[in-house]
């Protein structure tokens, strides 16, 4: 385990297990169609990279990245897209995959920003759902894991940059973060 870790929450083995069903699930809704799959940057792409090995209709990926303001954040709610699609959306089956639903500002925005650009359809699909914290609601299709109100990192999910490399999900040990304003 790594030294600035508390414990370890979700392992690699769970973790797989999920992305497959998630995968299977996907593949099973979308049969006979073709679909989008917009991956968050950057914590999603690690989540992204393996859900997309696991469906077996067509499916083409791309990347959004928006504003993040930290998970304890008391933000204003504001969203600023920082890098849009490279493809347009009109008429696609659209999945939108995150790492994590925390407040939910982040989705309840990309879900309404997707919508009006004519989409056949939106879905969310998110990893972990940290639904104590929530504070605009978003409808989540497809979910991995429902987490407590513990900050996570690792499989994508980072502490300023650092630990997304880490294979499981692991609770930061909060020693980390305390007094430094996050
Ligand atoms: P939301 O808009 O509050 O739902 O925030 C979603 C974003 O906050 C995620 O994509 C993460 O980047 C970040 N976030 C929220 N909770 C955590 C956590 O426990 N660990 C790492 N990042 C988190």
């Amino acid at each position: 385990m790594h030294p600035d870790c508390e414990r370890i929450l979700i392992p690699e083995v769970e973790i797989r297990a999920k992305v497959v069903e998630l995968g299977r699930r996907i593949s099973k809704d979308y049969a006979g169609k073709e679909l989008l799959m917009i991956g968050i940057l950057k914590g999603a792409m690690i989540f992204l990279a393996d859900l997309v090995r696991e469906i077996s209709v067509p499916t083409r990926y791309d990347f959004m990245a928006v504003s993040s303001y930290g998970a304890s954040s008391k933000s204003s709610g504001k969203v600023r897209i920082l890098k849009d699609l490279a493809c347009g959306v009109e008429g696609r089956h659209i999945i939108i995959v995150e790492d994590i639903v925390d407040t939910g500002l982040t989705l309840n925005y990309l879900a309404e920003n997707l919508n009006s650009r004519d989409p056949a359809s939106v879905k969310i699909c998110t990893l972990l759902d940290k639904p104590s914290r929530r504070i605009k609601p978003v409808e989540i299709c497809y979910k991995g894991f429902v987490i407590p109100d513990e900050f996570v990192v690792g499989y994508g999910l980072d502490y300023s940059e650092r630990y997304r490399n880490l294979p499981c999900i692991m609770v930061l040990n909060p020693k980390v973060y305390m007094n430094k304003g996050e």
